[in-house]
């Protein structure tokens, strides 16, 4: 697919300054056999780590560092190639210059050129783990998001400065399949798609209730990633502090009942189902009118079963493409797989929880995927690209069915 949705695409490489520069070279390459035309724009500080020589010679082309070269602008200005571009990829994408597109500053040949160009926009962050947990740079990401630019990991892994964590740059051949689905076919074209996510919550009386630790993350990564692959997108939230995705429709909930009931008057029409929310499995029998007052030394609650809104979802008929979710602490496969059959599932991801690199509240995410005849692993990889390749996996066997 990547092939030919790259085949003459002119494809502009903005190169910032990070130590993962060096793996721009062979991203050049990669695109270029891809059938991309490709042209490279470097910061000046991508020139301290990789000479401009280097990328000439791996893109056949002249490179593009300075906006007041009157020489080079006279070659081909920032404007002409804002025009020539088909898609702009900046890779690495440093903190600094998320900051600067993020800002809308135009203080070098890159950023002018992205505020330029109509040309669909893509970064590949790669950048320290702290710094890229940093609030200024988390926030520099969403905005960026907001306005529809396409962020590319980064993956999680050893860090050049010896560290582990997210922040590494994606490799070059998956930033090439990455920059392919800006141009690509849109797989869920067409298809309706309903996600659950986050927790729900149960009231025991006006103030209290019972949840959990589910953020929403994995949820809200699906419900975008299926929106990036062309879908109409439903998402049904319990309470969390999470942004909705430009171009997703969403409904908040908080209680299992009500996610039930959305989710029921939702399904008509849909294609595919993804439960991801933390759905309680149980509710206080009783719901006390006032607060609860203390009094005895030990207190019972007694809790009724909620409805299991993915098996009843599995049992309609017709039924969507019906995907679970099984975060577990421990026989993650066993139990996992038990779900799929008693649920009634096409596909099950499991994954653990409480791990430093999957589970909730943590931004990463390790799925195991179990469909009738067959098993896989997905990641560890931000939540953000396991849900894409998710996504991608999940329409693949659509179209076989
Ligand atoms: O049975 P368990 O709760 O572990 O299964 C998890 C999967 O079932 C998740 O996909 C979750 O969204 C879904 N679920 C549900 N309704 C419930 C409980 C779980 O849809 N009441």
């Amino acid at each position: 697919m990547t092939e030919s949705a790259l085949r003459q695409r002119h494809i502009i490489l903005g190169v910032t300054g990070g130590i993962a520069a060096y793996k721009s070279a062979d991203l050049v390459r990669r695109l270029r056999e891809a059938g991309a035309e490709v042209r490279v724009v470097m910061t000046r500080a991508a020139t301290e780590f990789v000479t401009p020589l280097t990328f000439q010679a791996v893109s056949g082309q002249p490179v593009h560092t300075s906006l007041l070269d009157p020489e080079a602008e006279a070659a081909m200005g920032h404007i002409a190639l804002a025009r020539w571009a088909d898609a702009v990829l900046v890779a690495p994408a440093s903190a600094d210059v998320l900051a600067r597109l993020a800002h809308g500053q135009a203080n070098d040949l890159l950023t002018t050129l992205c505020l330029a160009t109509e040309a669909p926009l893509a970064v590949a962050p790669a950048m320290n783990r702290v710094m890229w947990l940093h609030p200024a740079v988390r926030d520099n990401v969403s905005l960026l998001e907001r306005r529809g630019v396409a962020v590319f990991g980064p993956a999680v892994g050893d860090q050049a400065c010896g560290e582990q964590g997210a922040g590494r740059m994606l490799e070059p051949l998956e930033l090439v399949r990455h920059v392919g689905g800006l141009f690509g076919p849109r797989p869920l074209q067409g298809r309706r798609v309903v996600v659950t996510a986050g927790p729900t919550r149960e009231a025991l009386d006006p103030v209290r209730f019972i949840s959990n630790r589910s953020s929403g993350r994995m949820g809200f990564a699906l419900a975008a990633a299926a929106r990036d692959a062309g879908a109409d997108v439903e998402l049904v939230s319990g309470p969390v502090a999470l942004e909705t995705p430009p171009g997703v429709r969403r409904t908040d909930v908080e209680t299992a009942g009500e996610m039930h009931d959305a989710v029921q008057a939702l399904l008509d029409g849909c294609d595919l189902f993804i439960g991801c929310a933390a759905v309680a499995d149980y509710r206080p029998a009783q719901v006390a009118s006032g607060k609860i007052k203390k009094r005895e030394q030990q207190m019972q609650v007694e809790l009724e079963r909620n409805p299991d809104i993915l098996a009843s979802v599995a049992a309609a008929s017709p039924r969507p493409f019906t995907v679970g979710f099984a975060a577990e602490t421990e026989d993650l496969q066993g139990h996992a797989e038990d779900k799929r059959r008693r649920k009634g599932l096409d596909l099950i991801a499991g994954n653990l929880v409480g791990q430093p690199d999957s589970g909730f509240d943590v931004d990463s995410n390790r799925l195991w995927l179990r469909w009738q005849d067959g098993d896989c692993w997905l990641g560890p990889a931000s939540k953000a690209q396991v849900a894409d390749e998710l996504i991608a996996f999940v329409a693949d066997r659509m179209s076989k069915e």
